[in-house]
């Protein structure tokens, strides 16, 4: 095993399929502890399964990104099985687009619900974790390096 992210916690959202399960499987395989949300609990029970049989650690965390709870349990499980929060990408997402001049307004706000309000709301939840950790590493003189990555869709709507 690759040990590029040796000892880093991981949250990718989204991860049961796709892009998202690519990431979570790429992070495990280079030493990172990686909590695996997806709305659908078997492709995210899946990969953790896949994750630890390839001798790697994994945590599903079930749910939809757009619930007023899921962020907080979301860091929180990173905190809880895995001590630490060093990387997030915020992935999870779908396509529910139109022309704007048929894009109603439910679609809009489910397009703005998932991929905006989810992300902002988990780095709000991960800002207080984030900002300890800086704080200790700093007075212990590590260099330690931390990222975020939105990676779902921003385009709402296509013209016509
Ligand atoms: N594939 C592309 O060409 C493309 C292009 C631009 C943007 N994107 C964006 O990249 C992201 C991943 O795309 P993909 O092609 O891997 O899609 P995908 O459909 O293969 O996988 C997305 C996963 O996210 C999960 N998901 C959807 N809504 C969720 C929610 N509310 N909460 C938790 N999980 C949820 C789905 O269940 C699915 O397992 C999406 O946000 C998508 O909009 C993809």
């Amino acid at each position: 095993m690759d040990s590029t992210l040796a000892d880093k916690v991981a949250l990718v959202s989204g991860s049961g399929r796709g892009i998202g399960r690519s990431i979570a499987l790429k992070f495990a395989s280079q030493g990172a502890r990686v909590v695996v949300n997806d709305l659908d609990a078997a492709p995210a029970e899946e990969v953790v399964a896949e994750i630890r049989a390839s001798g790697g650690q994994a945590v599903a965390c079930v749910g939809s990104v757009t619930a007023p709870d899921f962020a907080e349990r979301f860091v929180g499980t990173a905190i809880s099985e895995f001590k630490g929060l060093d990387i997030i990408v915020n992935n999870a997402g779908y396509t529910w687009d139109n022309v704007i001049q048929k894009m109603t307004d439910e679609q809009w706000y489910a397009m703005i619900d998932c991929h905006m309000t989810a992300p902002f709301r988990i780095l709000r939840a991960a800002y207080p974790v984030i900002r300890d950790q800086s704080k200790a590493d700093a007075q212990a003189g590590r260099r330690v390096v931390r990222k975020v990555v939105n990676g779902s869709r921003g385009a709402t709507s296509r013209s016509a």
